[in-house]
C-alpha cells in the first residue's frame, strides 16, 4: 500500500546529526558520544554504577540526544547491576520508575522494577512486543522513557529495531500526513486516547504514533463540520499496515535500525520519539538460538499525552462506543490487523 502512494522525493527522511554542543559537554565530562547508522547513538566512558548521576548539564545533553537520535547504547566492559540499571533510567524524564508490569520469579531480589524477558519462560516473559510500539500506551502519559539492559545476549543474536517515528512522518506523502493528523487511537486495554501525530517536546518534530498491539478504535475527526467517527474494520486494517508499513520503509530508508546487543548493553530510548520492536530471532527458542536475556525499565512521563480536536484522554472502552459504527474493540491485544502475525504485549 505504501508503495504506492510513497512519493520518491519524500522517500529519505533527515534524522539530525549529533549536536556538536551536546558532543562537547558529554566529552567535558570524560565521556565519547558515537553515533550509530543510521538512528541512535552510542555513549562511552559514562559509568552507569557511579552512585552520583551526572551533572545536569551532562543528563540533558544525552537526552537531548535520546530525543533527536531515538536511543543511546550505554556501552561497558564489565555487567551493570540491575539496582545500577535502575538508578540510571531515572536520570531521565519524569526522574522516577513507573512500573505496570508482572514480575518474573527468576527477576533478581523480585524488584518489582525490572520487567525480565527471555526466550526461556524459566528465566523471563517469552513473546514480548514483536509488531512496532510505544511502551506505556495503556497510560495517559505513556513512559518518558525505557531503559533495555541485555543481561545476556543470544549466540546467534535476537535485537531489536526502533524507528523513528518523526522521520517516518516526514516519509508520508502529505495527503496521508494530513489524514494522520486528524486521527486519535484508543487503547483496548485503558481507554486511553492518544494523539496519532504530536510535536514531540524537545526534538519538536511531528512525529507518527500508534501502537499495533493494543489498538481498540481509532478516532477520525472530521474535515468538514466537528463531528468525529471511527475507523471501520478495512480502514483500521489498512492504517495498521500502513503504518507497520512506513516504520519498517525506515530500515532501507535511514530511520530505522535492527540493533543486536553486545554484552553488557545499556540501551535508553526516548519512548515518544522512536518505535520499538522485537525481531523474529529475539523470540526463537534458546535451545535453537542460545539463551537470552533482557531487563527492562519504564520512567514516568513528563506530562499526559493528550489527543488533539479536544478530545478526552480516556474514554469507555468497555462500553459501547460513543460515535456509532466502526471498530470498538476492548481487551487483550485490540484489534487485530493481520491474522497472520504473532501479537503479545
Ligand atoms: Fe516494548
Amino acid at each position: 500500500m505504501i508503495d504506492e502512494t510513497l512519493d520518491p522525493e519524500r522517500e529519505t527522511a533527515k534524522i539530525s546529526p549529533l549536536d556538536p554542543g551536546s558532543v562537547e559537554v558529554v566529552e567535558n565530562a570524560g565521556g565519547k558520544l558515537v553515533p550509530l547508522d543510521p538512528i541512535g547513538a552510542e555513549v562511552h566512558g559514562i559509568d552507569l554504577s557511579s552512585e552520583s548521576p551526572p551533572s545536569p548539564e551532562v543528563v540533558d545533553a544525552l537526552e537531548r540526544e535520546m530525543a533527536r537520535r531515538g536511543f543511546l547504547v550505554f556501552k561497558s566492559d564489565t555487567q551493570v547491576s540491575p539496582e545500577d540499571f535502575l538508578r540510571a533510567s531515572a536520570w531521565w524524564g519524569g526522574k522516577e520508575l513507573h512500573s505496570t508490569h508482572g514480575v518474573h520469579p527468576a527477576t533478581p531480589g523480585g524488584n518489582k522494577h525490572i520487567f525480565r524477558l527471555s526466550n526461556d519462560p524459566r528465566h523471563g516473559i517469552p513473546g514480548v512486543g514483536p509488531q512496532w510500539h510505544n511502551d506505556g500506551s495503556f497510560n495517559t502519559d505513556t513512559f518518558s522513557h525505557a531503559g533495555y539492559h541485555i543481561v545476556r545476549p543470544a549466540e546467534k543474536g535476537g535485537g531489536t529495531y526502533f524507528a523513528h517515528q518523526g522521520a517516518a512522518f516526514d516519509a508520508l506523502p502529505a495527503a496521508r500526513q494530513e489524514f494522520w493528523r486528524r486521527l486519535s487511537s484508543v487503547n483496548s486495554a485503558s481507554g486511553v486516547v492518544h494523539p496519532a501525530v504530536h510535536e514531540h517536546p524537545v526534538s519538536r518534530c511531528e512525529s507518527i504514533w500508534l501502537h499495533l498491539g493494543m489498538t481498540g478504535a481509532v478516532i477520525e475527526k472530521l474535515r468538514d463540520g466537528d463531528g468525529f467517527r471511527l475507523l471501520n474494520a478495512e480502514e483500521l486494517k489498512q492504517l495498521c499496515h500502513e503504518y507497520n508499513d512506513i516504520l519498517d520503509a525506515g530500515l532501507n530508508n535511514g530511520y530505522a535500525i535492527a540493533y543486536e546487543y553486545r554484552a553488557h548493553d545499556c540501551i535508553f530510548i526516548d519512548n515518544l520519539a522512536v518505535a520499538h520492536r522485537a525481531s523474529a530471532e529475539a523470540h526463537l527458542p534458546a535451545e535453537q538460538q542460545g539463551l537470552r536475556i533482557m531487563h527492562r525499565s519504564t520512567v514516568r512521563g513528563v506530562d499526559e499525552f493528550r489527543p488533539h480536536h479536544g478530545l478526552p484522554l480516556h474514554l469507555d472502552i468497555r462500553g459501547p462506543s460513543p460515535l456509532g459504527a466502526g471498530v470498538w474493540q476492548a481487551g487483550g491485544i485490540g484489534f487485530r490487523w493481520d491474522d497472520g502475525i504473532p501479537m503479545q504485549n
